[in-house]
C-alpha cells in the first residue's frame, strides 16, 4: 500500500524530535523529522522500491510524513521511520489501519536489501503493535495483523513468511494481492 497524505497536515508537525518506537540489534524505528525528507524521498521515489506501491512524488513527501505522525498520534501506529546503525534512515517499516485490523508495509532502500533488516524491523514492529494497540482494551476489535502482498513480490512474501504470517490465499476484494495473517508464535527465530 503507498505512503498517503492528508488534505491539509499541521504545517510545523515534523519540527518535534521523533519519538523511540524500537530498537533492535541493529535498527532503530522511530517518528518522522523533518531531517528525513530528504532520505526518504530517495526510497519512495525509486521505482524499482516502489513498484508495488506506486513512487511518492517529491513535493508530497513532507505531508505524508506529517500523515505518518497524525496517523501515530491517532491509531498509535503508522509506517515509522527506520535507521540502521551506519547508513542512516533506509526506509520505513509499520502499519496502515485496515478495517480489518493493521496491515504491515515496509519498503527499503535497495542499497539495504539483502541484510535481514527487513525482517528484523518487521518483528520489532510486530511486537511493538501486540504489545501497544492489539491488547488494548480501548481497541477491542482491533485483533488481526496482516499484509496484503503481489505474489510477484518474493522478497516481501520471504519477509512475511520469516515473521510469522501465514497466506490466506488470493483477497477477493484487493485486485491481484494475496493476503497474509500473523499468527503469534509462527514466526522463525532470528538467526
Ligand atoms: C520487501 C523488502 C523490504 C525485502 O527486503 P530483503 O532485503 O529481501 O529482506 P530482508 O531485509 O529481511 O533480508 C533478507 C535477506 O538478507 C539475508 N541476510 C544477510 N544478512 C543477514 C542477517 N544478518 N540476518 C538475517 N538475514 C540476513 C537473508 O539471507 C536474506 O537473503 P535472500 O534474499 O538471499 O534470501 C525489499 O525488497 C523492498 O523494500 N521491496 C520494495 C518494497 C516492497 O515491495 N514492500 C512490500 C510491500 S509493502
Amino acid at each position: 500500500m503507498t505512503p498517503t497524505a492528508p488534505p491539509s497536515p499541521p504545517a510545523d508537525a515534523l519540527s518535534h524530535g521523533a519519538t523511540i518506537i524500537a530498537r533492535t540489534p541493529r535498527l532503530t524505528l522511530r517518528t518522522w523529522t523533518a531531517a528525513d525528507v530528504e532520505p526518504i524521498a530517495e526510497v519512495w521515489s525509486d521505482p524499482e522500491v516502489m513498484r508495488f506501491a506506486g513512487v511518492v512524488p517529491p513535493d508530497r513527501i513532507a505531508r505524508a510524513l506529517a500523515a505518518g505522525l497524525a496517523a501515530h498520534a491517532r491509531h498509535g501506529v503508522c509506517l515509522w521511520a527506520v535507521e540502521a546503525d551506519g547508513l542512516g534512515l533506509i526506509g520505513d517499516c509499520g502499519f496502515h489501519p485496515h478495517r480489518d485490523g493493521l496491515e504491515l508495509a515496509y519498503h527499503l532502500a535497495r542499497r539495504a536489501w539483502g541484510r535481514g533488516y527487513a525482517t528484523e524491523a518487521a518483528r520489532a514492529a510486530i511486537a511493538y503493535a501486540i504489545e501497544h494497540v492489539i491488547r488494548m482494551p480501548s481497541t477491542d476489535g482491533v485483533g488481526a495483523i496482516l499484509a496484503w502482498v503481489h505474489p510477484d513480490n518474493h522478497r516481501s512474501c520471504a519477509v512475511l513468511d520469516r515473521t510469522g504470517f501465514v497466506c490466506e490465499g488470493p483477497d477477493p476484494a484487493e485486485e491481484h494481492e494475496l493476503r497474509y495473517r500473523h499468527v503469534p508464535g509462527q514466526a522463525r527465530p532470528p538467526r
